[in-house]
């Protein structure tokens, strides 16, 4: 293949195709014409066909014979589910007929629509082994009048369709949606899936382990939700509980602290009495697999594909010690696994069987020393509590933890209370346990405040005094342990606000904006007068089109900015000056005043700003709509308080603001970011500018990429006019783009490691300079890393601050993007999947490209020197892991 070659695309192609013969699956797939999603009273499903569904082709429908162990002789047993259709080992997701297999090989079977209108699983005989109950309106009692026979007839129509999700449903028309499998979950719930209870149907949705590898069949453990006095999981052997959550708080599960929403995961909790009840997570991005399992060995585990390594990463799994074990400790025992043995009591308690507490047997519980005397009691506080399990315990959320606490004392039965919503400390909302207190641990962070009753004798001397010191730390230790999440949550109100406001911005000002000056008004008038060419391209373009592309006034923004004042120039980018502004409904916004004159006209610079304009995400900086004037044109975007992430970064005084939680965020937001511009977002965008100072921050410190897609507008992605020199910048452009012009969602890729690197050392790749040795930053994270002295890259005003474990992760993957050859580089969906793994394994970086390094005080020289190392890393690249179907596309 020549080295130089003009048009990535081409060069794509055949690789594409290639890749996918080589490894698209092979299990029982149909030849890919006929491949289709729906089954159909015309269109069965025989053993040998499988539906996938449409759209990206993620999950595969049809029959499949499990491995089963070798000492179960039956063997020859065929199952209908659904898996993956993208990875190689099959990971199936659903079993239609886990009770009930076809016996005998996959050809004989065969899904289809009954004439009552059920979907079944048929044997080669026709007997139905597992059918869909038939729609409602098709029972016999309905069917005696026309209307009833009419609805029969549509019952047949029935049709069964895979979606895109994972979820098969069963539309009959007439009726929509009668049946879906995501109602009938297995073991393993999908992004979207409901784990609880609909009380309006009756439908509890749980989960049910296979019984074991290889067999589908239902096995001993469930993991389901009680609804009872606060929501809790609770995951059962057979009927016996073996674990449970902790009731939910408003925040999280009690007994699960560390589940938090992260940048790519996000999970819900709704409980409305009445209505419903129910768990469930959603994942941001079209491309990275995951699933949550109970598996047959009875672990609740959270599991993300990583195209890497070609293998499920295990993310967390649950129950994780001893203390997560049912009522470990009794009642008002407390597990906690720091101490020996685990098992306590709660202050005021003592060990009700001594003598089984001193042989390490807990579960008998304690007693209380001192009787209650119920008008002169008082509270103890026990901090970072798992909450004891609340089935009989009232909840009430109009209460705030004062009224709480009085409510208790004033109920002679209330044993206990706590907040019931620690979303936000000071929500009203309480908890009041009137029975035992039952299956407590205490975290050494996490947890949250748990007052328990005790007779005035059994009270700490003090009371007041210590009220007050524990209400004090009460308030720390709501709020230290959530501050991820509270960030995360406050991340995600202003992300709903600005949704909210850009909603209602859409419904009243942006469109009495376009309709006093309509689109082609007097805007077009100007645009004709200096623009005559363009002038003719929309003329004869209907002007209705337009009505969605938002468009500011000219005299807006000049008010806005104060006619371009100098000290509303908060910088230069590579297309023009960027001046900030102040709309006159209080909207703060930056325009980019495009300095040159684009190579399009006026059509497709309007066609692409509306494109561009529809590109949403929170880790992008939102376009807000365009401004023309003349032959002049305008961007306009939202504005960002704290300006650009290198004004932080490479300042002294700044740096040490940006804690080494606030970088780890902004490294994943801005994974985020471009993954959503490369795979999740309509347009396909290559970014080929990212840099620290296209990286913005909002009042949260969140990262929001800028300047995405200008390229685009530009109309300066195929064309030669502007030279490769100025859409990149030296120190993040990658070797085969600074070189050859070359340029793909790789490149993009290895600009983001130089990004991680420059985010975790606090230095500039082209700044940095170490005296000594003649390395650049990446060559020095390099060296750091090969020698395992990695810790010592990390900038010194965090050091102290830092989790190593991230710290050396984001290191290992900066190197892995920014490795010479764009193939050993990973996707950013694996970029974003290794980051928010707790332990993923990732591979080992080759040294990687320094030719940018040595390259940014001459312009284009080409560097074919190269490193011995690279030379070596470069041989084996045939053999390369980074090569995945998804970056096929
Ligand atoms: C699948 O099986 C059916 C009937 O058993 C047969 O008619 C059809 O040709 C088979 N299709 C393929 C692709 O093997
Ligand atoms: C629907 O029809 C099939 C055969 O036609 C029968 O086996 C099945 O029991 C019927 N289902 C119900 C619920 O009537
Ligand atoms: C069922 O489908 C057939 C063929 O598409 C159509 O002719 C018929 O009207 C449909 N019946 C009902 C009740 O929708
Ligand atoms: C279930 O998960 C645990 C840990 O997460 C693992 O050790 C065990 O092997 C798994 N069991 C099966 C049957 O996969
Ligand atoms: C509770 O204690 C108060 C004084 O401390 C006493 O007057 C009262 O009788 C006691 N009540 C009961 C039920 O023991
Ligand atoms: C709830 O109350 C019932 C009936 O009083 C009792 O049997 C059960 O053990 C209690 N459950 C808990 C968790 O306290
Ligand atoms: C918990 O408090 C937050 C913040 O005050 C509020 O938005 C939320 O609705 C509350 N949750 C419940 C279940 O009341």
């Amino acid at each position: 293949m020549p080295r130089r070659c003009p048009v990535c695309p081409r060069r794509g192609v055949p690789l594409l195709l290639l890749l996918l013969l080589l490894l698209a699956p092979a299990p029982a797939a149909s030849a890919p014409g006929t491949t289709t999603d729906t089954v159909t009273a015309a269109a069965p499903l025989s053993g040998n066909r499988t539906l996938v569904s449409a759209g990206r082709g993620k999950f595969v429908l049809g029959f499949f014979a499990p491995d089963r162990a070798p000492e179960d002789g039956a063997g020859g047993r065929t199952y209908l589910g659904i898996w993956f259709n993208r990875i190689p080992a099959r990971t199936v997701v659903w079993v239609a007929n886990r009770g009930s297999p076809v016996l005998g090989p996959a050809a004989g079977a065969a899904f289809r629509v009954l004439a009552n209108g059920s979907l079944a699983v048929v044997d080669s005989d026709g007997a139905v082994v597992w059918a869909t109950p038939p729609p409602p309106s098709s029972s016999p009692a309905a069917s005696d009048d026309g209307i009833g026979a009419a609805a029969a007839a549509a019952a047949a129509n029935a049709t069964a369709q895979l979606l895109e999700n994972g979820n098969l449903v069963v539309r009959v028309p007439g009726a929509g949606v009668v049946w879906q499998s995501f109602d009938h979950p297995t073991d393993t719930l999908l992004p979207g899936m409901k784990l609880g209870i609909d009380f309006r149907t009756g439908l509890d949705r749980h989960l049910n382990s296979w019984r074991g590898p290889g067999d589908p069949s239902p096995g001993e453990y469930s993991f389901r939700l009680d609804p009872r006095g606060s929501p809790e999981l609770f995951l059962y052997r057979w009927s016996a509980r073996t674990y449970g959550s902790g009731p939910w708080n408003g925040f999280q599960f009690s007994g699960v602290p560390n589940l938090k929403s992260n940048a790519l995961l996000t999970f819900r909790f709704v409980s409305a009495p009445g209505a419903e009840a129910f768990y469930s997570y959603g994942i941001d991005s079209d491309t990275v697999l995951t699933r949550f399992v109970v598996n047959s060995s009875g672990q609740i585990q959270r599991l993300m594909w990583i195209d890497m390594t070609q293998s499920w990463s295990l993310f967390w799994s649950y129950p994780l010690d001893e203390c997560d074990g049912y009522r470990a400790c009794g009642p008002y025992g407390v597990c906690s696994v720091e101490r020996s043995p685990i098992c306590g009591c709660a202050p005021g308690f003592d060990p009700r069987f001594p003598a089984e507490w001193a042989l390490r047997d807990g579960s008998g519980g304690c007693r209380r020393r001192t009787e209650l005397n119920c008008t002169d009691d008082g509270f103890t506080t026990l901090t970072n509590m798992k909450l004891p399990e609340s089935a009989n315990a009232t909840v009430d959320m109009s209460l705030s933890l004062d009224e709480c606490r009085q409510a208790c004392l004033r109920n002679c039965a209330c044993r206990a209370y706590a907040s019931a919503n620690v979303s936000s400390p000071g929500a009203p909302g309480c908890f009041m346990w009137t029975g035992d207190l039952l299956d407590m641990r205490q975290f050494s962070n996490g947890g949250q405040n748990l007052f328990v009753r005790l007779a005035k004798s059994d009270l700490p001397l003090s009371t007041s005094s210590a009220e007050i010191h524990s209400r004090t730390k009460r308030l720390a230790e709501i709020i230290v342990p959530s501050v991820v999440g509270l960030l995360l949550l406050l991340a995600g109100i202003y992300i709903c606000v600005l949704k909210d406001k850009k909603r209602r911005k859409e419904a009243t000002p942006l469109p009495s904006r376009n309709a006093q000056s309509t689109p082609f008004g007097r805007r077009n008038q100007i645009a004709a007068s200096g623009d005559a060419q363009d002038d003719s391209l929309h003329n004869g373009q209907g002007n209705n089109k337009d009505c969605d592309l938002p468009s500011f006034d000219v005299e807006k923004i000049q008010a806005a900015t104060d006619n371009f004042s100098i000290h509303n120039k908060i910088g230069q980018g590579g297309f023009g000056p960027v001046y900030m502004g102040k709309l006159d409904n209080g909207q703060d916004i930056a325009v980019k005043r495009l300095s040159r004159r684009s190579t399009q006209g006026l059509r497709e610079f309007k066609n692409e700003v509306k494109l561009i304009a529809k590109l949403q995400h929170r880790n992008l900086v939102r376009l807000l709509g365009c401004c023309i004037d003349g032959s002049e044109r305008m961007l306009v975007y939202e504005y960002m308080h704290n300006r650009s992430l290198n004004t932080f970064l490479f300042n002294e005084e700044r740096q040490s603001m940006l804690s080494w939680e606030k970088r780890f965020n902004i490294i994943n937001g801005i994974a985020r970011g471009i993954l959503y511009l490369h795979q999740d977002s309509v347009l396909r965008i290559i970014h080929r500018d990212l840099k620290a100072s296209n990286i913005l921050l909002d009042k949260d410190m969140n990262p929001k990429i800028s300047d995405f897609g200008v390229a685009r507008i530009f109309g300066t992605d195929q064309t030669a006019g502007y030279t490769k020199k100025v859409v990149g910048t030296y120190g993040y452009m990658s070797p085969e783009y600074a070189m050859d012009g070359v340029f793909s969602t790789k490149s993009d890729v290895f600009s983001f490691g130089v990004l991680v690197l420059e985010i975790v050392s606090g230095k500039k790749n082209r700044g940095f300079y170490h005296t000594e040795l003649d390395l650049n930053l990446l060559r020095y994270a390099w060296r750091l890393w090969r020698d395992g002295q990695s810790l010592d890259f990390i900038d010194p005003s965090i050091a102290d601050t830092s989790n190593a474990m991230e710290v050396l992760k984001c290191i290992q993957i900066g190197l892995l993007c920014v490795q010479e050859q764009p193939k050993r580089r990973p996707t950013m969906s694996a970029v974003t999947t290794m980051l928010t793994s707790e332990n993923p394994t990732l591979p080992e970086p080759c040294e990687p490209a320094f030719s940018t390094g040595r390259n940014h005080g001459g312009g284009d020289d080409d560097d074919n020197g190269e490193d011995p190392e690279t030379k070596a890393c470069r041989s084996d690249s045939a053999s390369s892991w980074t090569v995945t179907v998804e970056e096929g596309r």
